[in-house]
């Protein structure tokens, strides 16, 4: 782990330690920065995370757990991993917001989905595109996408699609026997490894504030169907495959969740992260992501074994 040798000029936040969160703050002070985390419980001195400091935040207990302005202070870089919540229009802005503001703040990401934009009908859709979120979820995250915006802090939108990683991977429901092929004709999901996700986030933590877009996809270059990405992930385990499931005929039998999940077909563009910033993906489709992910998930390696919610 690199110590610094003098106090960094940069001391990052970051506001829900969960899977992403925490993976960031280890990668963060990899390189040097100061890390403060919070978890809904107390956790400091847990595990391999000695050097980083936790305190506890949970919007939802009653009363809200807040962490004093002292345990702030000196921070400049802030990320936001927490979801909306419900009932109220964004409770970690309204509870933190006063405190943040008090801060020599430089940069905030704000973590949201790229479910703000909905159903596209399979065709690619970018950050100029005015967003139309159907599931209520999503339209509540794109009002807290718009309260963060209107804060007067120093905000940067990151839409994600879904997140994967070791121990969020395909491999242990292929190994259980839980995994679904299933087969919508024209669907496909995009996707993006949590490493380009840290990736992105450092690296527009150091770019200068005008260069930073104020939304911006981090996604892979491969939108596809499920059924292609759980074929490699069994033909990377040498696992057979579940039976064909033909979307139409389960759909009754799906939970909402899972149904208004189908219900969307969008290939998100990354051009502005990779043309325009110049990021360049570790991982441009599942193929490199899942070889790596099973790497690590069998190497057991100290990252998985303590990934928070991940595992
Ligand atoms: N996972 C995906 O595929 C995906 C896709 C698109 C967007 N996103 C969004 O991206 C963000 C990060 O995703 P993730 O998968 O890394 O999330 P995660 O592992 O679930 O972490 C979320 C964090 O938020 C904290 N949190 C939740 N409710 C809270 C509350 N009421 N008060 C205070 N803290 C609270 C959790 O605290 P504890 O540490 O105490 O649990 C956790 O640290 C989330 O907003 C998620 O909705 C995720």
């Amino acid at each position: 782990m690199n110590k610094p040798l003098v106090k960094p000029a940069r001391q990052l936040l970051v506001i829900g330690a969960g899977y992403t969160g925490l993976r960031l703050a280890r990668a963060a002070h990899q390189r040097g920065l100061a890390v403060r985390l919070t978890s809904r419980r107390p956790r400091q001195g847990e595990c391999a995370d000695q050097d980083l400091g936790w305190f506890q935040f949970d919007s939802a207990s009653e009363p809200a757990l807040v962490p004093a302005a002292e345990a702030l202070a000196g921070i400049t870089d802030v990320l936001v991993t927490v979801p909306p919540g419900q009932g109220r229009a964004e409770p970690s802005l309204e509870l933190l917001g006063p405190l943040l503001r008090q801060l020599p703040l430089q940069w905030l990401g704000y973590l949201s989905t790229t479910g703000v934009y909905g159903d596209t009908g399979g065709t690619w859709v970018d950050e100029t595109a005015p967003p139309a979120p159907r599931a209520g979820r999503s339209q509540a995250r794109l009002a807290a996408e718009q309260a963060w915006l209107a804060s007067g802090l120093p905000v940067q939108i990151f839409r994600l699609p879904a997140i994967y990683g070791p121990g969020r991977s395909p491999f242990a429901s292929l190994r259980a026997g839980q995994s679904r092929l299933i087969h919508k004709p024209g669907q496909v999901f995009s996707r993006v490894h949590v490493d380009d996700v840290v990736g992105c986030l450092l690296h527009c933590l150091a770019l200068p504030s005008g260069r930073r877009p104020t939304v911006l996809n981090v996604t892979d270059d491969c939108p596809c169907p499920s059924s292609e990405t759980l074929g490699y992930a069994a033909h990377l385990l040498g696992h057979k495959l579940p039976l064909v499931e033909h979307y139409a005929a389960i759909e009754a039998s799906m939970g909402a969740m899972a149904r208004s999940f189908w219900s969307e077909n969008r290939r998100t563009s990354n051009q502005l992260l990779r043309t325009t910033l110049g990021y360049v993906l570790r991982y441009p489709s599942y193929r490199e992501g899942y070889r790596a992910c099973l790497a690590e998930e069998l190497a057991g390696g100290q990252s998985l074994r303590s990934a928070g919610s991940a595992t």
